[in-house]
């Protein structure tokens, strides 16, 4: 037996105990005759004291071992004369009799304390020294807790846990797939599933009427804070459910999540706001709801407070948007400007700021003042119900989405200025009705905005040909904080309108009977009506844990590049291995 006890455990009542513990060095400290050693496992930190008058050369030993070392130690526990109330096991200390050095450390890269000064780069290339840390490992055990809490709650209402394969076809669901070559069928290629869409609604068909998987996904996409190329899924799908039967059990499972991995209760049912409500009021399709700064449109297709001034970047824009930042009146022109040049950055992407200042004396200050006496500027303020000591500030533009999109940056940031966005806070919502297609003006026609197997309304199926942009979808997704954490949809269920949505979408029949011809027959043998979602359980545990990049919550992340700096891929592959997949490697220039 290596140990009796972890480091984390020992108190007080341990008092007299002979013990043996095992663990790293985190530090030593020698101080005069006596020798304190703290020593570190994943339950926490216990003080080891080596005494020279008691055994010298016991002590000399320990002098000798170094941070990172393992050690196992022997001894008997004692009350502590000078107490540390930082730690759980700051009462005791361990009088070491005996010391097995089990495994010398070379120096580690960087410190491994929960304030480490080891870089980003330096700590994913040494992340199993990095998962030493308490914070890292404190994730760790929180995703284990949601994955745990998550298997529990889904168990209780009937859902099976049913795998399905990693080695799949490709099936289109927005983002490039990753190819793996196939040995056996040369010049064929498996694809990694971007998640497993058609075996749930497969697995419907073979009547596993409650199905959840927790599952790797992969998409070859452009990474951001909440994107990683492989990431995990809580996969959900059940049949015979309408939308709101999916939303309330789902809305369940983020309940009892949050209760048991956090302890955090959420009172009354999660607001639901159409897409369209969302974007008009907060630009985004998963706004962040902890605060309000909400869009006062100022002029669009129907009104216009602005015209009349010769302002011509306003006469000129088809849409105007502002909003209104809470005591902000007094931002000195160096804010201002700014704020200014936030939103002209190409990630945001706006011509240029207008602000009108809310000052306390009841008079306006404005970047506009040239155009706008102060009458106007007070029917302004009093359009966007500011008040006195607030800041409007405003953005224009021809095509009104992407004058919000800007406008959800700003309000994002804004929000984070003013300390709006607790991390403490959660404040979830439904966003539902969204609609069933996207038009790419770059490729001048519809996709489907979820995916090509979500469902229309009902009522909106007669547009399906006419205007198809006005067809709302029965598709929902979860945000929080300004996070999609999970999305999904009712699915179609019936083969012709499923062949009809392919039509639409631009698959001609060999195109669609080629990519999803599996799916298409198993529905001639009588598909129940189904529908389901996802989460994302790495955006579940980042959102817990009060995380900024979904990296923190994965043991072994990638880089923004998509590599794993730790065991260095992706990588060449040798000559042989090649051969065998008949592949010959002719990097296009
Ligand atoms: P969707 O594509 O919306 O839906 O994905 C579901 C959830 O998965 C998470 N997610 C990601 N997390 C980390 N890194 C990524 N690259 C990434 N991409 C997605 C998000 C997202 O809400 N099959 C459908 C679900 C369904 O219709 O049932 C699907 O995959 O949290």
């Amino acid at each position: 037996m290596f140990r009796s006890k972890t480091c984390g455990e020992l108190r007080l009542a341990d008092n007299g105990a002979e013990v043996t513990l095992a663990g790293w060095v985190q530090r030593i400290r020698k101080m005069g005759g006596m020798t304190f050693l703290d020593l570190r496992d994943r339950y926490g930190i216990t003080q080891i004291v080596f005494n020279e008058s008691d055994d010298a050369s016991l002590c000399e030993k320990a002098n000798h071992t170094g941070r990172e070392w393992v050690l196992q130690v022997k001894g008997k526990v004692q009350e502590r004369s000078s107490k540390n109330n930082q730690i759980p096991t700051g009462e005791i200390e361990v009088i070491a009799k005996e010391l097995n050095i089990l495994s010398k450390s070379e120096v580690p890269p960087f410190t491994i304390e929960d304030n480490s000064d080891g870089g980003d780069d330096l700590r994913m290339q040494y992340r199993y020294l990095d998962l030493r840390r308490k914070p890292v490992r404190d994730n760790l055990i929180l995703r284990h807790k949601i994955a745990f809490e998550t298997r529990r709650y889904l168990d209780q209402q009937g859902f099976l846990e049913v795998e399905t394969p990693v080695l799949i076809k490709s099936t289109p669901e927005g983002a490039r797939d990753f190819v793996v070559p196939s040995r056996m069928n040369q010049g064929e290629f498996y694809a990694l599933p971007q998640s497993p869409q058609q075996f749930k609604q497969l697995l419907m068909v073979g009547g596993i009427d409650r199905y959840f998987q927790i599952v790797k996904c992969f998409r070859d996409e452009d990474l951001r804070a909440d994107r990683q190329p492989e990431f995990t899924q809580i996969d959900c799908e059940m049949s015979y459910v309408e939308q709101e039967d999916v939303l309330q059990m789902f809305e369940g499972m983020i309940k009892h999540i949050f209760k048991y991995a956090r302890g955090t209760e959420f009172t009354g049912d999660f607001p639901r706001l159409t897409w369209h409500e969302c974007m008009k009021r907060f630009g985004s399709d998963k706004p962040d709801m902890r605060f309000g700064m909400e869009f006062v449109e100022l002029k669009n297709d129907s009104e216009d407070i602005l015209g009349g001034h010769d302002f011509v970047v306003f006469d000129s824009a088809k849409f105007v948007v502002s909003i209104v930042a809470e005591g902000c009146a007094a931002y000195t022109r160096k804010q201002l400007d700014a704020i200014t040049e936030f939103v002209k950055r190409p990630q945001v992407g706006a011509k240029g700021l207008v602000y009108i200042a809310c000052k306390e004396d009841g008079t306006f200050k404005s970047s506009i003042d040239k155009f706008y006496d102060q009458d106007s500027l007070k029917k302004i303020a009093e359009k966007c119900n500011a008040k006195k000591g607030d800041l409007i500030l405003v953005l224009c533009g021809d095509n009104a989405m992407k004058v919000r999109g800007q406008m959800n940056v700003l309000r994002l940031e804004m929000g984070d200025q003013l300390g709006l966005r607790d991390k403490n806070k959660f404040a979830p919502l439904w966003v539902i009705d969204f609609p069933l297609f996207e038009w790419s003006e770059e490729d001048q026609r519809f996709y489907a905005m979820h995916h090509p197997f979500t469902s229309p309304k009902l009522e909106d199926v007669q547009y399906l040909d006419s205007d198809p942009g006005r067809v709302r979808a029965n598709a929902y997704d979860l945000a929080m904080n300004g996070v999609e954490l999970g999305g999904g949809s009712v699915r179609i269920h019936d083969s012709e309108l499923q062949n009809k949505m392919f039509k639409l979408l631009g698959f001609t029949q060999e195109k669609a009977t080629e990519q999803f011809g599996c799916l298409m027959t198993a529905f001639k043998y009588g598909a129940p009506p189904h529908a389901g979602l996802a989460f994302g359980l790495d955006r579940v545990a980042s959102m817990l844990a009060g995380l900024d990049s979904i990296r923190d919550c994965i043991a072994f992340p990638k880089n923004n590049s998509g590599r794993d700096v730790m065991i260095d891929c992706p990588s060449k592959l040798d000559e042989a291995q090649l051969d065998e997949l008949a592949l010959k490697v002719d990097l296009k220039a």
